[in-house]
């Protein structure tokens, strides 16, 4: 199939291709989703084809109304109703007890399901005019999720119907994740909204694991997606922790003509080799935004080693800390 790129007075075309049972990607606040009718498992299960995403990993549902919920779940607790009321439309999935409608393609044979409210008006809108949306992040399995269209059609180039170009993503990183199928919730996936922000509004809130470690062996994966590698570029990442000075060190004394940093504005000036900067050494939320950008454009450029400066792990930092390290298959060099 040829995919066509629409623009976003297109949004009709779009829901029809939806309501056909055909896959869309579409802009998100986060990254760009691949899109098909939720309650339609042929559709939805050629979103795995697409992908090339194993069959148990299951998918997150996208709602344009709070009042969608209630036909997907079976259970609305209170912390889930406070949590909707804070940070609904935005960048927070839940995890809730499934209801019946829920085909197994969608929650991959568990008993829960992943719902997000988006803010992006284009993916609102879409919903509106088909209907709830089942949609993983639009790049090939194991590759950085895609932050705008261009990269969408670099991976999903006549494997889908059509592209929605809705121009660059907000926030850069997938949404945040967190079950409230369990008490106290745990958080499965930091994104743009905090751990201290949903320990604010909800209480305690366990920190899973597998955000910061490997999956261990004989542990049951609590999210599928977490025992899969991830957001890795062809180029072998390595993570450097340490200030601005010995990364400098570091870099400088072992680079070679395929190397580049990945790194801050403030490393450049020290650094000898090719570099790709994320943003300032502060400014969290453009280094999310531009992160998945600088892990494609490392390969668009031949990298073959890639030395990244190690993020810090409170806030927004937990997020982009949770994909580098992914990308660096979890190895930090201490310097
Ligand atoms: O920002 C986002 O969340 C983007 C946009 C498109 O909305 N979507 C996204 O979907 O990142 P995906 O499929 O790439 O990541 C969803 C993650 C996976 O790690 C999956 O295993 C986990 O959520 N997940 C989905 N349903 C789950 C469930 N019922 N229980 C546990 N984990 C679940
Ligand atoms: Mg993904």
């Amino acid at each position: 199939m040829e995919t066509q790129i629409l623009s976003p007075d297109e949004i009709e075309k779009a829901a029809l291709i939806i309501k056909r049972g055909g896959l869309v990607a579409m802009p998100t606040e986060t990254v760009y989703g691949l899109a098909a009718d939720a309650l339609n498992p042929e559709a939805v299960a050629a979103i795995f084809k697409a992908k090339g995403r194993p069959m148990d990993n299951p998918l997150i549902v996208h709602i344009s109304e709070l009042e969608q919920i209630y036909g997907l779940v079976s259970e609305f607790p209170e912390k889930a109703r406070i949590l909707a009321e804070k940070f609904w439309p935005g960048p927070l999935t839940v995890i809730l007890p499934k209801s019946e409608v829920i085909p197994d393609e969608v929650s991959a044979g568990l008993t829960t399901v992943a719902v997000r409210f988006p803010s992006n008006p284009i993916a609102r809108r879409l919903i509106s005019l088909s209907c709830p949306l089942a949609a993983p992040s639009a790049n090939l399995s194991g590759s950085p999720s895609p932050t705008n269209a261009r990269h969408v059609y670099d991976d999903m180039k006549n494997r889908i119907d059509a592209i929605i170009d809705g121009g660059e993503c907000d926030v850069g990183v997938e949404s945040t994740v967190i079950t409230l199928a369990e008490d106290p919730p745990r958080l499965l996936r930091p994104g743009g909204i905090t751990p201290e922000q949903l320990r604010e509004a909800i209480g305690e809130v366990i920190i899973d694991d597998a955000v910061f470690n490997p999956l261990k062996a004989d542990r049951a994966a609590p999210s599928p997606g977490m025992k899969y590698k991830h957001y890795s570029p062809r180029a072998d990442v390595v993570l450097l922790r340490g200030d601005i000075n010995r990364f400098a060190e570091y870099v400088n004394s072992h680079y070679d003509k395929d190397t580049a940093a990945l790194c801050y504005d403030e490393d450049i000036q020290g650094l000898r080799c090719e570099h790709i900067s994320i943003g300032r050494a502060h400014d969290y939320n453009t280094q999310a935004h531009r992160l998945f950008t600088a892990l494609r454009t490392a390969d668009e450029r031949g990298f073959k080693k890639v030395y990244a400066h190690c993020p810090g792990t409170s806030g927004v930092e937990l997020a982009i800390y949770n994909r580098i390290i992914r990308a660096a298959g979890f190895e930090v060099i201490e310097l």
